[in-house]
């Protein structure tokens, strides 16, 4: 996290390690006590169960909840075009003409990022797509995207199509690094080295900050030193990472990187996605792109008549093709102003102590040969816990739903827990280990 973005408060969870948690009905009663962030779960609303009460809700990686200011967000835009139609545009409440400045400031706080660095747009893939337009570079033997075994099949699919869209063959120039044989997690030294060994011939890393299936959030600022080291560019999808871990991509000196906001970010299904673009090749005219009208200077964008060269704003914003889908971002508002308010340093500090405490409820109630794939050190991950169950493993994630309990599964045996430190607490955790236990 940049120093520029947040001062570090005090929190009640400093200093509460792995060894100290208790995990019972009492253990978890004294930490939901202590819990100063303990209010912001009645700025969600919560799912209920089949019993009518809440729901213990685990996939804030899939889909996050719905801020209760949403929907006024949301009426507010509505009413604004019924009211003002296309007056709206600079009339409305929160004018639309300018409207993704309104998510600036929270997406520079959630990602380390300076202000000129984010913008507001599209979706995930297709931003992948429009980075790796300009910053995946091949030139004569340097050619290689890097990527992960385990990767999400979008950013496959796209690094694919994008590489032989481009007149390149995937065969050859996609190389990805593997797990080590019966292994689940990627090694940093494996990844380091890879870079290195690749050397010139690596033009672009493009990694998923914390993996989707295992929970592992690698280390971005060796990854990014490293690429930089062979004259590679770094890039990111930060699906899993944004709103989940403490990102500094400024700080790091990270390229260029992507992230949905309907996970950790509680956007709201299909809501619009990030992207970062490093201040030094955001100020510059002329890095390659795909262009559109809402990148170019809004001084002269209107002049349609007069002008048809392009000028691009000099911050990330140069990025944008489209006007802003308003409905699309209008919740975000809502949800970026709860992370304002509630800090990323705070939500982590709770965030590694809730999920420890989920890990050792599992520990003691998990059905036996059963394990957490997901790092057991804090440092190497985000909220998310992926259990490998030994037993019955989709019978056993069947039976969750009837106990209140959404969670996901991915085959053949992986159940995925995410206990998300906005709106969790200490007793959901225990909760869900119960139930897996009783089954
Ligand atoms: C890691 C990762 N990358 C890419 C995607 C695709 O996102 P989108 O449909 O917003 O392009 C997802 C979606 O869940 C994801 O988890």
């Amino acid at each position: 996290m940049s120093d520029a973005n947040e001062t570090p408060v005090a929190s009640p969870f400093e200093g509460i390690a792995a060894a100290d948690l208790d995990p019972t009905a009492a253990g978890a009663a004294r930490l939901d006590e202590i819990d100063s962030l303990s209010h912001f779960r009645a700025r969600f609303h919560m799912p209920k169960g089949p019993d009518g009460s809440d729901a213990g809700y685990f996939v804030g990686n899939s889909l996050g909840l719905q801020p209760v200011e949403a929907r006024a967000i949301v009426e507010q835009e509505l009413d604004d075009w019924a009211g003002l139609g296309v007056e709206g545009h600079f009339e409305a409440t929160r004018p639309w003409y300018p409207y993704h400045e309104n998510l600036r400031a929270g997406f520079a706080h959630v990602v380390g990022a300076l202000p000129g660095e984010v913008v507001a747009m599209n979706s995930l893939t297709a931003n992948l797509h429009l980075l790796l337009m300009s910053f995946h570079r091949p030139e004569g033997d340097r050619r290689v995207i890097l990527m992960e075994d385990g990767a999400f099949p979008s950013d496959t699919y796209a690094v694919h199509s994008h590489v032989a869209a481009r007149g390149g063959d995937p065969e050859h120039d996609v190389v990805r690094i593997p797990t080590r044989p019966g292994e689940d997690l990627l090694r940093i030294e494996d990844i380091l080295d890879t870079i290195d060994r690749l050397g010139e011939r690596l033009a672009t890393v493009m990694l998923g900050g914390v993996n989707f299936r295992t929970g592992q959030f690698l280390d971005l600022s060796a990854i990014t030193d490293a690429a930089h080291a062979v004259g590679a560019m770094a890039g990111f999808d930060l699906a899993h990472a944004a709103g989940n871990v403490p990102i500094a991509l400024h700080d790091w000196n990270v390229d260029f990187a992507a992230w949905c906001t309907y996970k950790y970010l509680n956007g709201g299904p299909g809501a619009v996605a990030g992207a970062f673009i490093h201040e030094r090749h955001a100020t510059n005219p002329d890095i390659p792109r795909f262009a559109g009208w809402w990148g170019n200077d809004p001084d002269t964008r209107f002049r349609m008549h007069l002008e048809d060269t392009f000028v691009p704003v000099p911050t990330a914003e140069a990025w944008q093709l489209s006007n802003p889908p308003i409905l699309a971002m209008a919740p975000l508002i809502a949800s970026l102003d709860l992370f304002q308010e509630a800090g990323m340093l705070a939500l982590r500090a709770k965030s590694r102590v809730l999920t420890g405490f989920l890990h050792a409820c599992l520990r003691e109630m998990l059905p036996e040969g059963s394990v957490v794939v997901t790092p057991g050190n804090a440092e190497e991950r985000g909220c998310q816990l992926s259990v490998r169950i030994a037993d019955r493993a989709r019978e056993r994630f069947d039976a969750l739903a009837p106990h209140g309990i959404i969670a996901d599964f991915r085959p053949p045996d992986v159940i995925r827990l995410a206990p998300v430190p906005l709106y969790n607490t200490f007793a959901d955790c225990l909760r869900v280990a119960e139930v897996l236990r009783a089954l």
